[in-house]
């Protein structure tokens, strides 16, 4: 059994003539919290969007649990327990807080030609699963489009967790959120990892990722700069390895430059 739980080898992916992605690298273990970092258009998205069954890899492997992979479909990688939270979140505003939770698979209940949907212990599992987290569900039929942000985020987590998810992936699930829901979170998603989940977590903000990763991974222009265990990196320079934080220095410099002519 291979210590990786998921490992890419070399993928590429072309799109026509753009070279979103080129012989990118990256493993991750049970339990950790691996953060993909990179500018926009960095090719983030493409790398999960492999992993997730929405694009198939032109060049490298998957290997997922020891075993090369190839996923034909969104839903042959969810089945193997690979979980993506995209940004738009896939709940549904008006629906309410129980069937966003359970989206299709809700528990029934009678005799086989007479089932119906067990509304009462949907109701219970969705309000206990969201107060677990902290998340106090008064009315579990409430539409989801009055939970804030944060909680919807959380909401959408808790689901893929309760789903059996063994890699759950995060498509920049803080970049909407302010401080406080940001370390709801993040709090939350530390919390699933010690429950022996790997975390790949999407973020362009380095200060969300540095205290949660336990490694980091910079995408350059569809290229890997390198996986970084925690230890051998800091904040300061995983800034400036993504190419806004040299060109933000640059701005710094040229603003600085324009104040000064203009106090002359
Ligand atoms: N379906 C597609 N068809 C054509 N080009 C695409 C497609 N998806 C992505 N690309 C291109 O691939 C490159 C990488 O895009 P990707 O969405 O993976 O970047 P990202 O790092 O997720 O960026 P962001 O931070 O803005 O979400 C970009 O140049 C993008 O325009
Ligand atoms: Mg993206």
């Amino acid at each position: 059994m291979s210590e990786y739980l998921v490992q890419f080898n070399n993928i590429s992916k072309f799109f026509g003539k753009v070279i979103a992605l080129k012989d990118v690298t990256m493993k991750l273990k049970k339990g950790e919290i691996m953060c993909l970092l990179g500018d926009n258009g960095a090719g983030k998205s493409t790398l999960i969007k492999t992993l997730a069954g929405v694009h198939k890899p032109d060049e490298g492997e998957i290997i997922v649990e020891g075993k090369k992979t190839i996923f034909d479909s969104p839903k042959d990688a969810l089945d193997m327990g690979i979980a993506t939270v995209y940004q738009d979140l896939a709940l549904v505003s008006l629906m309410s807080i129980t069937r966003n939770f359970f989206m299709g698979r809700e528990p029934m209940k009678g005799p086989l030609i007479f089932k119906t949907f067990d509304i009462e212990k949907a109701n219970k599992i969705a309000a206990e699963r969201m107060g677990q987290i902290g998340i106090d569900v008064r009315d579990p039929s409430q539409a989801v489009g009055t939970m804030s942000g944060g909680e919807r985020q959380c909401l959408a987590i808790s689901r893929a967790i309760y789903f059996g998810a063994k890699v759950l992936v995060l498509d920049e699930p803080t970049s909407a959120l302010g401080v406080h829901q940001a370390s709801v979170v993040l709090k939350y998603i530390v919390k699933a990892a010690a429950q022996g989940l790997a975390v790949i977590l999407i973020t362009h903000n380095v200060h969300h990722a540095y205290p949660v990763g336990n490694s980091f991974t910079v995408l350059n222009r569809g290229k890997s700069l390198g996986t970084y265990p925690k230890k051998d990196i800091t904040r300061e320079k995983l800034l400036s390895m993504m190419a806004g934080g040299e060109e933000l220095n640059k701005l710094e410099v040229e603003l600085q430059e324009m104040n000064r002519s203009s106090a002359n």
